[in-house]
């Protein structure tokens, strides 16, 4: 099948307190944006991939990805989805989008599958997330315990999620006219009043986030990909 991955590529890291943008640091021979859309363009199901790039970016003509066939590059915005929705507007007849960070660079192709077996059979479509580990506390603001939280319910969102692209693009649009804040994608679903999916992925499908996680980035991309079941 069809499907088309957006990948918001425009944010400039500024927790990983390097000099470039993260997704432009080298793990071995590549960028993390490039194992990011390389991983998803190895998916049989994804035909092409937009990538959301700030305006006065400087690396991304220097990867691999320039001069792609599958690969197309948007103008980014302020926050994560203001990029994620010019990747949206550029899409015709599309049903069906997967959006993905371009800092996820150690998504599995099995948990991709999974994702799209659930998104694609339930109408409010899916994101890959796994269960929370930790005992979960409630702090005050001066760091005081105000209570554990039932760990029992919570998940961490991951990404890629996978919705219909038109369902999409309407959640975002209404929910960012609103002023509503939009962390991930299934956030503007669940504003439009629909319940996507929870699909459990890998707590190894990390987000470098932290310079600690570079260490970690590079440690599952030695390791093994699952290949991709169809
Ligand atoms: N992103 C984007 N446009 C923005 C902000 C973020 O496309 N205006 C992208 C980032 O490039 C990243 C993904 O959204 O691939 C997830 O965001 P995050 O991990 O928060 O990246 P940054 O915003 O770059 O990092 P930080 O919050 O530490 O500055
Ligand atoms: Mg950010």
């Amino acid at each position: 099948s069809d499907i088309i991955a957006v990948v918001p590529a425009a944010g400039v890291g500024k927790r990983m307190k390097s000099s470039i943008p993260k997704q432009y640091l080298k793990i071995g021979d590549k960028t993390i944006l490039e194992h990011t859309v390389l991983r998803l363009l190895d998916h049989p199901s994804i035909s092409h991939v937009v990538i959301a790039i700030s305006d006065g970016d400087e690396y991304f003509s220097q990867t691999c990805l320039k001069h792609h066939d599958r690969v197309r590059i948007v103008s980014g915005g302020k926050e994560r989805a203001d990029s994620v929705l010019s990747g949206l507007k550029s899409l015709q007849n599309t049903d069906w989008v997967m959006v993905h960070d371009a800092a996820r660079p150690c998504v599995a192709l099995d948990d991709i599958d999974a994702l799209i077996a659930e998104a694609t059979t339930h109408a409010d479509g899916a994101i890959l997330a796994c269960p929370v580990r930790d005992t979960m506390k409630r702090g005050s603001a001066t760091g005081e315990i105000n209570e554990t939280v039932c760990r029992e319910q919570l998940w961490h969102a991951l990404t890629p999620q996978m919705f219909n692209c038109g369902q999409l693009l309407k959640a975002l649009e209404d929910a960012l006219n609103k002023g509503l804040p939009v962390t991930d994608e299934a956030s503007a679903i669940e504003l439009s009043g629909s319940s996507p999916k929870l699909v459990t992925g890998s707590a190894s499908n990390i987000k470098v986030t932290q310079p600690e996680d570079l260490a970690l980035a590079t440690f599952y991309l030695s390791t093994a990909c699952p290949q991709a079941s169809k």
